[in-house]
């Protein structure tokens, strides 16, 4: 899966949260393995990192009762 950036001058704003997913911020596309762009949900997306989410690749908040740490 890639997440393809808008124009280069497009702020795009990826922040790692912390025992939690990935939050990207601003123009960008998600693509899945097929080529076909995955729809986004919302203007920010939470990308799940703990691989337990049910709507992957979209977090579901499931990192709350599994147990999930991240070092950062
Ligand atoms: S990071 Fe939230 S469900 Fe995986």
């Amino acid at each position: 899966m890639t997440v393809a950036a808008g124009a280069p001058t497009d702020p795009v704003e990826i922040t790692l949260c912390p025992d939690g997913p990935l939050l990207v911020r601003g123009n960008v596309s998600l693509v899945g393995p097929d080529g076909e762009p995955v729809p986004a949900r919302r203007s920010t997306m939470a990308l799940c990192r703990c691989g337990a989410s049910a709507i992957k690749p979209f977090c579901d908040g499931t990192h709350k009762v599994n147990g999930f740490t991240t070092a950062d």
